[in-house]
């Protein structure tokens, strides 16, 4: 029997998280949902549908009404509502209508899109996750936030929407490339950190197993990270109070990854962003010397960065001020009080920011020094 998590919503029951290690389980999963009687699209980009599509769609085959693939270019640039806007035509081509099922196989671009599809189409269809990444597992398939960016804003339009199901398969993570699956565990480093110091120093213990991806070690670390990602939607779905702490990392994480014009990967930018709150925290005397310099090099055997270059401090300071985490113009800044323990700062100034950002710029002079 696979694992699995209940996640509630409005205090009741809303959907599954089943934790497995293929796919040889989903058909059983999906006959809940009455497939059978239903028509199925399995939206994926290029990578996911030349991976998994067709062995999604065979096993589908026969048991229900339809099944379509239907794909996508893969990557964030892609996150648009054009891309949306093509999901609309195929299913209106192929006569989808209020009962039927669309899946979302892929990683959190996939997920957002699908599930923004499915929250918009003839007002809302069902639709269930497939997360494929480690970013998506333990992160985007959980809390029904769907979603594109648009205009180069991330995620600026969407609408909460919770999926059917969740159903991971852990050994997807085995063929993710080493940025893609390092980039994902900053999130996972994020739960530890702002909810739980005993998971964080667990991370730290296991790092050697995580690095070679030990498979039973992966499943403990993505179940643990969906469980504290459980916790915090569960009491706070639409993001009016606490599950804002999942944005640790996400205000300066967010300037960079628009100054790089989404070149690098999004956990790539919330390690800085991580790095660079924690410096914050620091100095807001929360966080001491010894916590800070350990949070920060404790991504390094995760290869992610801790340092930039090529960036203009003041324009990420700049940036932070588009990034929609404000109320009223202010932003709503995540810091650490201590390791496990995050809080929202409405003080946080724009002299802070710059002097984090400051810390995390590795520029040239740094070099020649
Ligand atoms: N990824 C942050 C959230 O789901 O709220």
């Amino acid at each position: 029997m696979a694992n699995r998590l209940t996640i509630n919503y409005e205090k009741k029951p809303c959907y599954d998280i089943v934790f497995a290690s293929d796919y040889s389980g989903l058909l059983e999963e999906l006959q809940d949902f009455n497939i059978n009687e239903r028509r199925v699209a399995i939206i994926a980009d290029s990578n996911t549908a030349s991976l998994y599509g067709e062995e999604i769609k065979s096993l589908l085959d026969g048991n229900c009404k339809k099944v379509i693939l239907h794909s996508f270019p893969a990557g964030e640039e892609n996150k648009t509502l054009d891309t949306v806007k093509n999901i609309y035509k195929t299913l209106i081509e192929e006569k989808y209508d209020r009962k039927d099922l669309l899946l979302a196989l892929g990683g959190g671009v996939v997920g957002d899109i699908t599930g923004y599809a499915a929250a918009t189409y003839l007002r809302g269809v069902d639709f269930i996750q497939l997360p494929t990444t480690l970013l998506a597992q333990v992160d985007s398939s959980i809390g029904g936030k769907t979603g594109v960016d648009f205009d180069g804003y991330k995620n600026m339009v969407g609408a909460f929407y919770m999926p059917k199901l969740v159903y991971m398969n852990i050994g997807a993570l085995k063929t993710l490339d080493e940025r893609q699956f390092f980039s994902g565990f900053a999130e996972v480093m994020k739960h530890g950190l702002i909810k739980d110091a005993s998971f964080y120093e667990w991370l730290l213990e296991n790092m050697y197993e995580i690095q070679d991806r030990d498979p039973d070690i992966l499943e403990e670390m993505v179940m643990q990270s969906c469980n504290i990602k459980k916790l915090v939607v569960e009491k706070d779905p639409k993001e009016l109070g606490d599950r804002a702490l999942l944005n640790f990392g996400h205000t300066i994480g967010h300037a960079i990854e628009k100054a790089k014009n989404f070149e690098m990967l999004h956990g790539e930018c919330v390690a800085l962003g991580a790095v660079a709150a924690a410096f914050i925290s620091w100095k807001h005397n929360w966080l001491s010397m010894d916590e800070y310099y350990e949070i920060r090099d404790m991504f390094v055997p995760f290869n992610l960065p801790i340092s930039i270059d090529d960036i203009n401090p003041e324009e990420i300071v700049s940036l932070t001020k588009s990034d929609k985490k404000m109320t009223a113009g202010q932003i709503k800044f995540v810091l650490l009080k201590k390791i496990g323990k995050a809080v929202i700062d409405m003080n946080v100034t724009d002299e802070d920011i710059l002097n984090a950002v400051n810390e995390i710029y590795f520029s040239e002079e740094d070099e020649k020094a």
